[in-house]
């Protein structure tokens, strides 16, 4: 069955695997092309994507936002999309948008070769105070991309965690018909 599902889907993994190669302003262009076309609730598009490079001044403090475990493989990460929302009553029906728009983001990414791992690990207030966002928004989640890597630089430990086998539920734990049956 899962040579009917779409490549991107399957193929689409939290990488810890990253070259130091940049992606380029060009493949930046065609990510934020596919992510705006998410649906979002009365298409009101609330997110707010900030890309930050690992050349920017912004960088560091960013980093430095991140929880440990995370500073252990995102170093090595060229570029982060931080996805953020403006508090109102329609709070959790943003995160739902931003959801989407994440979610064509990396689909998008792995379309382009481009290795992507979501990440909720970080100081709202430090990658608040790092970027510059405003007070009454929110930080959803930062997306950690770069070009693939040579698994063989990776210590043991990230090369293990790379690849360890990915799971899922049982289907009938999660996906139920006519009535709610877990
Ligand atoms: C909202 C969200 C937050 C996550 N936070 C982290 C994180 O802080 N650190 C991390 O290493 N992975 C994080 N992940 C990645 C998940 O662990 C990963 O998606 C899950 O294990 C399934 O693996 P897969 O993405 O390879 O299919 C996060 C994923 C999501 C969707």
């Amino acid at each position: 069955m899962e040579d009917k599902i779409i490549n991107e889907i399957i193929n689409r993994k939290s990488s810890l695997n990253f070259s130091n190669e940049k992606i380029t302003k060009d493949e930046i262009n065609i990510l934020i092309e596919a992510t705006k076309w998410a649906p979002s609730s009365r298409n009101m598009q609330p997110w707010k994507v900030i890309f930050v490079s690992n050349e920017s001044i912004s960088y560091e403090p960013l980093f430095n936002s991140l929880s440990e475990s995370n500073k252990e493989w995102a170093s090595s990460c060229t570029l982060f999309a931080i996805f953020c929302v403006e508090d109102d009553k329609r709070l959790n029906k943003k995160f739902l948008d931003v959801g989407y728009a994440g979610q064509n983001l990396m689909l998008q990414s792995e379309r382009l070769k481009i290795q992507t791992h979501p990440m909720g690990g970080w100081s709202e207030e430090k990658v608040k105070e790092a970027i510059k966002i405003p007070t009454q928004n929110h930080v959803v989640f930062i997306l950690a991309m770069g070009k693939e890597g040579n698994l063989e630089n990776l210590n043991e430990d990230l090369k293990e965690r790379h690849n360890k086998l990915r799971t899922r539920n049982p289907i009938e734990e999660n996906f139920s018909f006519d009535f709610w049956k877990f």
